[in-house]
Order: structure tokens, then C-alpha cells, then sequence
């Protein structure tokens, strides 16, 4: 074979195969550019190639989060955060937020809503390679209806931010909807996000009740549809979960209250569950501090727990999962934290990780990209020291990232 510089060889010692679900060992990964060109375990390493050691590790494709919010987190005031600072305040620190990201092993995020198209200037900073970062699949503004989750609540009515049509994407009945949904396709978006339900960060009464009609939403999704996107659905409740899995979305997010119609009809449409499962610990210890309302407080007291068991209903029930955590309701960088309750609440580890691999690049479309580390996929892979089969939490310190056949944190050859 031809030498370039470009071309290396990885040696991993252990070697998750995430599309068959099983372990292997002693793999020759060759990577050239930013693709993978081969792997196996009798492929020769010519004298004098480039060469990656990892056999003391455990290698597996870079992991994929579903739900994140790359172009914010909560800074130490709730009040200074929505009334001082502007879309350009969270772009400036946005890229800090996509490198912590990225070298905690999340080579791809489904960044499920943004304000001002910060999220498509990520993207686009990213894959010009101006910026570290995960790749993205991006949402851009977040569809909601008049005092949904969505739009700002709880505040004077001389205080409106619907007005800058780019900050928001309050949309009312069905004209409305769908052209948002256009407007949102217009400046970059990949997958479109719409409140289904209310939610916990808002300051409306319910946390689960619907916030758009059966019309509204099956004509977000028909729309997105047209144009060959995905949906998913912002859904605590169940009705609004019915609602959604009916209208056609590809992924209910949150999920937090689901009874068995609600899992029968997820499993009937082929609905992903995105379930942020471990955002509660965070919200209930830090978000008082910082002054968020109680009345928030209050409502993320009545998803939390039930959350995490309807997690684990629709687990044994068959109904597909992707990895997901809304990451930026707590610290960048953090992502991993989710796969411990993952498997508390029902997953083998195998699975979990496949939620966050395989199985997210399936909800993402993006499964002949990433998603398992097989030929003509892009170079994106991690290792760990330990086997995370046996300790889930291996990945909360991730050791090795390499995105795009380029080597972004290298912690095992110091
Ligand atoms: N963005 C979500 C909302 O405000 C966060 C929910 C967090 N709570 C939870 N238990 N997952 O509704």
C-alpha cells in the first residue's frame, strides 16, 4: 500500500463493535484523512507507518449526544442571563462550550435548539476548522406556541422578545407553524425542534400539559417532512407525547411521563425516547443557588424521578433509545455523566453505549458517517482505560479523541 502521511495505524486492544453489539480484540484500525479505510485483525503494519497504541485501551466510535444546547448554559444569575446578556454574549463563549464537548469524547451532537442561529455559526465554524467541535446536526430555534415553552413567560408584558423574529420561534396554528418551519430550513436547520408540551426552564404553570393542537403538530412535521427533515418533540407529558408519536416525530425528548399507550404507540411508529435522565441531580442541586424561581424548582421536583422510571418502562418494553441530555441545563463537557443512570435504570452497558453510537447515528440519518467504526466512516473514535462494559462510568474520562482522522486529546502517550 501507498504511504502518505496521512495515512495511520491504530492499534486497539480492545474494540467495541457497536453495529453487532460485541467486543473484540487485538484491531488494526487505518485511518487516512479524515476516513476510515480499513479494520480487522490481520492487517500488516508496514515498517516505518504511522502508529497509534491503544492496546491498552478500550477503543469505540466517538459518542453521539441527541439532545444538547451548545450555544448556552447557565451562567451564575438566572435573571442576568435572560435580561443581560444578547445572542452575541452566548455566541463569544459558545466555543469553549463545543471543545469540552469534544474531548469528552462527543464527536457528533443533535443540537436540538438554539437562538439567533448560533448553533449553524458552531457548525459552520466547526467544519470549516476554525474551531473544535463536535459535528453537527442542528435545529436552529425551537418551534413553540404563544407562552409555551418556548417563548418567555412569568415577565412584563412591555418585555417581549418575540419582536426580534430571529431570537424566537413562536409560531401559532397551522400557516404559522409551517412557516417557521420554513424559515428555520432557510438559515441551516437539519432537524426541526418543537415544544410539544410545556416543560421545567419556563415559567408556565404546567410542566407537561400540550402547548400546540393535533393540526399544529402534524403540520411541523408534515412540513419538515416535505423538505426531507426529521421532527422531534420537547414532551414531558402524555398527552402531549401521544400527540407528538402520532403527528410523526422521530424522537420524543424528555419523555418524562409515559403510561403503557404511550410506549405502545412509541414502539408501533418506531419513536426514539431522548430521555436526559441525568440533568435532575444537576438542576436540584445548583439551579436554587443561582437563582432560579421555585416555581421551576418546583416543577423539576415533579419530573425527575418519574422520568427515570418511565425511562425504565420503555426499556423493557422494547421502545428505542438514543442518548441524550440536554446538556447545557448543566456543564458542557459533562454528557457522560448519563450513562450510569442509563444503566441503573435498565440497560445493559453494551446498550447504553449503542444508544450513544449506533443507535443515536440512526436518529441522527447519519449512519453511513458515524456511529461504529467501520470503512468509508469518518475517523471518529475514543478510548478508555478501563472496559466500560464492566464500569459504564469509564466513560466520564474519556482518554483518547479523534475526530475526523485528527487527534484532539491524547492522554495515554503523555
Ligand atoms: N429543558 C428541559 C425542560 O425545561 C429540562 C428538563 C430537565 N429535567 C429533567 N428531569 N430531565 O423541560
Amino acid at each position: 500500500a501507498q504511504q502518505t502521511d496521512s495515512v495511520k495505524y491504530i492499534k486497539a486492544g480492545r474494540f467495541i463493535d457497536t453495529e453487532k453489539g460485541r467486543i473484540l480484540t487485538n484491531q488494526i484500525i487505518v485511518v487516512d484523512h479524515d476516513t476510515i479505510k480499513a479494520v480487522g485483525d490481520n492487517i500488516s503494519i508496514p515498517t516505518g507507518a504511522k502508529v497509534i497504541d491503544l492496546s491498552n485501551a478500550t477503543v469505540l466510535p466517538g459518542l453521539i449526544d441527541c439532545h444538547t444546547h451548545l450555544s448556552q448554559q447557565p451562567g451564575d444569575n438566572y435573571y442576568d442571563d435572560i435580561f443581560r446578556k444578547s445572542a452575541v454574549d452566548y455566541a463569544v463563549i459558545a466555543p469553549i462550550y463545543t471543545k469540552r464537548t469534544l474531548l469528552a469524547g462527543f464527536t457528533t451532537c443533535r443540537d436540538v435548539g438554539a437562538a439567533a442561529f448560533i448553533d449553524i455559526a458552531l457548525r459552520n465554524a466547526i467544519n470549516h476548522g476554525d474551531i473544535p467541535g463536535p459535528r453537527m446536526l442542528c435545529a436552529t430555534l425551537f418551534i413553540g406556541s404563544t407562552g409555551s415553552h418556548g417563548d418567555l413567560n412569568g415577565f412584563s408584558p412591555y418585555l417581549d422578545w418575540v419582536g426580534p423574529k430571529q431570537m424566537s420561534g413562536v409560531a401559532n396554528g397551522v400557516d404559522e407553524v409551517r412557516k417557521q418551519v420554513r424559515y428555520n430550513i432557510k438559515y441551516g436547520a437539519e432537524v426541526i425542534k418543537f415544544g410539544a408540551s410545556a416543560g421545567v426552564l419556563s415559567e408556565e404553570e404546567s410542566v407537561g400539559a400540550p402547548q400546540f393542537t393535533q393540526e399544529e403538530m402534524n403540520a411541523i412535521v408534515d412540513e419538515a417532512h416535505l423538505w426531507g427533515l426529521k421532527a422531534c418533540a420537547h414532551a414531558h407529558g402524555t398527552i402531549a407525547i401521544k400527540m407528538a408519536v402520532k403527528a410523526g416525530v422521530a424522537s420524543i425528548e424528555h419523555g418524562s411521563f409515559l403510561d403503557d399507550e404511550a410506549i405502545a404507540l412509541m414502539k408501533q411508529h418506531g419513536t426514539y425516547l431522548v430521555a436526559d435522565i441525568y440533568n435532575d441531580d444537576y438542576i436540584l442541586s445548583d439551579y436554587a443557588k443561582h437563582g432560579t424561581p421555585e416555581k421551576i424548582i418546583n416543577k423539576e421536583r415533579l419530573v425527575g424521578k418519574t422520568q427515570r422510571l418511565s425511562f425504565q418502562k420503555a426499556v423493557k418494553a422494547g421502545v428505542k433509545i438514543a442518548f441524550g441530555t440536554d446538556a447545557g441545563v448543566y456543564p458542557h463537557g459533562w454528557n457522560g455523566k448519563q450513562f450510569k443512570y442509563m444503566v441503573k435504570y435498565g440497560l445493559t452497558p453494551m446498550q447504553a453505549i449503542q444508544s450513544a453510537t449506533y443507535n443515536a447515528a440512526d436518529l441522527l440519518g447519519w449512519q453511513a458517517k458515524v456511529g461504529s467504526i467501520a470503512k468509508g466512516k469518518y475517523a471518529d473514535l475514543i478510548a478508555v482505560k478501563t472496559d466500560p462494559l464492566t464500569d459504564i462510568t469509564s466513560l466520564e474520562n474519556v482518554s483518547f479523541v479523534m475526530k475526523g482522522g485528527e487527534v484532539y486529546k491524547d492522554e495515554l502517550h503523555p
